[in-house]
């Protein structure tokens, strides 16, 4: 692989391809535009936001052709081997092949103690360390014949400093974060596999329950040494350096401004 960020000059089916779970919007959709500015073939899996994916997909067609591919499905399809096996022929027949594999897709909510039944359990591990695992799994003979790597997006809060009243979520995090230790061990050589972990990168919609009113905002870029929300651009160029980091495997990059380093565990 080349090691530089230089716009690669390759014909376009000698060009890597990136598959980004979660990629309609958000930070998923700033990490595939910024591949595929870097000369990527990119892969958007989406599962409501079908709207949102195609229109970028097309954008990035009309920038350059058959470079951007859509997958609809959703994760709970690894319950089912069959539906997982049709899931990663669609995966491969979109390019022919697969360099980067990125754990994006994520469920978030809280889950304060005596309310945790065990549909929060079911559905944040599954986004969260479960269909990592099993999609890692299944896609890993094809990332080892182009020496590739897999990218994990966790958080600040999967270790030592847990988010308060988000236990589920803290707890299947930690399990992803463990799985890219793990996994580094064992795809050894031929693949790197590595993590990311955001502070506040962007903030929750505002129509979506999780908002956060302009008190909290402000309290957020208090406890942030740099002193700004980060952005999704900031994840995206983390995911490209780690895609071409050829002895960098096992590792988790903190994308948080310093929050980590202020943060007392809990909810500021
Ligand atoms: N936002 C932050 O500042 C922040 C902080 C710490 C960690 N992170 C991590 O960074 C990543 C990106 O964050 P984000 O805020 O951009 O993510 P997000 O908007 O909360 O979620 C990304 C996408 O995940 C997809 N998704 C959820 N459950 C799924 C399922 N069962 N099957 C298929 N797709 C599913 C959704 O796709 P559809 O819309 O298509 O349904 C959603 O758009 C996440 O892993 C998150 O945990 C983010």
């Amino acid at each position: 692989m080349d090691t530089t960020f230089e716009t690669i000059t390759l014909k376009n089916d000698e060009m890597p391809v990136m598959l980004v779970t979660g990629s309609a919007k958000r930070i998923g959709a700033a990490i595939i535009q910024a591949a595929h500015y870097q000369g990527y073939r990119v892969i958007i899996h989406c599962r409501q936001s079908v709207q949102q994916a195609q229109a970028l997909a097309a954008k990035l067609n009309t920038a350059r052709e058959h470079s951007a591919a859509v997958i609809a499905a959703d994760l709970s399809l690894i319950n089912d081997v069959d539906l997982l096996e049709q899931f990663v022929q669609k995966i491969i027949h979109a390019f022919g092949r697969l360099d980067v594999l990125v754990h994006n897709a994520s469920r978030f909510y809280p889950t304060p103690l005596s309310t945790i039944d065990h549909n929060h359990w079911d559905e944040l591990f599954l986004s969260n360390a479960k269909a990592p695992l099993f999609l890692s799994q299944a896609l890993l003979p094809y990332l080892k014949r182009y020496q590739g790597c897999i990218i994990s997006l966790l958080d600040i809060h999967a270790q030592d400093k847990p988010f308060e009243h988000y236990t589920v979520y803290n707890m299947a995090k930690a399990a992803h974060q463990m799985l890219v230790q793990s996994l580094a061990l064992e795809a050894a050589p031929d693949v790197r596999v590595n993590g990311i972990a955001p502070g506040v990168n962007i903030l929750p919609d505002n129509s979506s329950d999780q908002a956060i009113d302009h008190q909290q905002q402000r309290r957020i870029i208090n406890s942030i040494p740099m002193q700004r929300i980060g952005t999704p651009e900031d994840i995206a160029h983390t995911v490209l350096f780690l895609a071409k980091a050829s002895y960098i495997t096992g590792e988790v990059i903190n994308v948080d401004g310093g929050r980590r380093l202020t943060l007392a565990g809990g909810s500021d």
